[in-house]
């Protein structure tokens, strides 16, 4: 390990990130059919040269009804391909390993835009119209939402198929991680959680039933997914205090997804009842933080931890008391695109200009070496 364990690097399979900080999956609701444009070019070419491990693409519907609204990137076709392996490429061009997180929204799509109000969109929307939802069973989010239609094994073998094609499309794109969004309450947590699969069939009661649509899911994918590339799986570490899926029931799950040859837990939580958990009015820097660390102690599985993670230090003594492999940021870096290249000075790390593309890193040394940053401004 480097001095600093975060930035000491990874390598899992034959995949190596150069340090621990990773780009957490954020969908920018500014995709039309699916289609990377120019917003998302530019949006994740800040990240690919911002020094980081590892990157993720937002929620990318497998199907066109998968997406959490109309402005959600999609992978449901061929056509997709291109505009995502240009991302993949500057990824790569700038030493930050690819992800891509595979989704379906389940009753939890067609949701119109958090800034014009995360509230189902309405079924008089002409411009862009509502669809008809999925779930395990037809429980409802909560009374404002539409009630989902009960997948039948059909539908449940159509969502399956979607996610294989979608994890060929992605290694034809250039992506060296799938992440499998597995959390917030869409498709595969609300087969997982009881409060939203009352199934009685093979896919729901027990357990082993409520893990089955994942588990297969995972199988499909390794199929042909290359062997030497990564799985991530993000879950919701607990659904709410008191109610549905605990923490145990996820270190269970997390056991399960090893052995199904996941290679790293992506530690978040909540949203099954729609919102996320809140023990107190506000969170806590790292309030995911103990559920990756008990994760990675008793499923023995590398995982992420994320959710208000702020600063180095903070970052730093995550990996180093190993309570998580790597930290995912999601805010602070849409804040700083250069957090990793400012949290290696900090750390006086000698390669911290490495963290830069060369064409900043040699002006910025210079003006250091010419700037009395103590004296009093003219
Ligand atoms: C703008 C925005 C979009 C998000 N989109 C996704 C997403 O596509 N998939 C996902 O799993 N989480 C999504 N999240 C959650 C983040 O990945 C992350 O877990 C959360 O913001 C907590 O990390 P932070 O405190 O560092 O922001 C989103 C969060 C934000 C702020």
């Amino acid at each position: 390990m480097n001095e600093i364990p975060l930035f000491s690097s990874l390598s899992i399979k034959s995949i190596t990130l150069r340090n621990r900080v990773v780009l957490s999956p954020m969908c920018q609701y500014k995709a039309k059919d699916g289609m990377i444009n120019d917003w998302h070019l530019q949006h994740y070419s800040r990240f690919a040269f911002s020094g980081l491990g590892a990157a993720f693409i937002e929620a990318t519907g497998v199907l066109p009804e998968g997406r959490i609204g109309h402005g959600c990137t999609g992978i449901w076709s061929d056509d997709h391909i291109e505009g995502l392996s240009k991302i993949a490429k500057t990824f790569k061009e700038y030493n930050c390993v690819s992800g891509i997180q595979l989704a379906h929204a389940g009753r939890k799509a067609s949701f119109l835009r958090p800034w014009d109000g995360a509230s189902p969109i309405s079924r008089d929307d002409k411009k862009e119209p509502a669809w008809q939802t999925i779930g395990p069973s037809a429980i409802p989010i909560n009374e404002n939402s539409p009630v989902p239609k009960e997948m039948s094994l059909e539908d449940i073998n159509n969502v399956k198929q979607a996610f294989k094609v979608a994890a060929h499309r992605a290694d034809k794109a250039g992506f060296d991680i799938i992440e499998i969004h597995g959390a917030h309450g869409y498709l595969l947590h609300s087969f997982f959680s009881p409060i939203s699969n009352q199934r009685s069939d093979q896919y729901g009661g027990s357990f082993e039933n409520r893990i089955r649509f994942a588990r297969e899911i995972i199988a499909d994918i390794k199929s042909v997914w290359p062997d030497r590339k990564l799985i991530f799986y993000r879950l919701s570490s607990i659904d709410a205090p008191g109610e549905g899926a605990t923490l145990e029931d996820n270190v269970s799950l997390a056991k399960v997804l090893k052995q199904a040859g996941v290679d790293v837990i992506d530690c978040s939580s909540g949203g099954i009842t729609g919102s996320p958990v809140l023990t107190k009015s506000k969170i806590i820097p790292g309030f995911q933080v103990p559920y990756s660390e008990k994760i990675k102690k008793e499923a023995d599985i590398s995982t992420m931890a994320v959710g208000a993670i702020i600063d180095g230090e903070q970052a730093n003594n995550i990996v180093a008391n190993n309570r998580a492999d790597l930290v995912a940021m999601g805010r602070e870096l849409l804040a700083d695109t250069q957090w990793v290249y400012k949290a290696a000075t900090h750390f006086n790390l000698e390669n911290a200009k490495d963290y830069l593309p060369d064409s900043y890193s040699f002006y910025l040394s210079r003006r250091d070496e010419f700037l009395d940053r103590t004296a009093k401004p003219a």
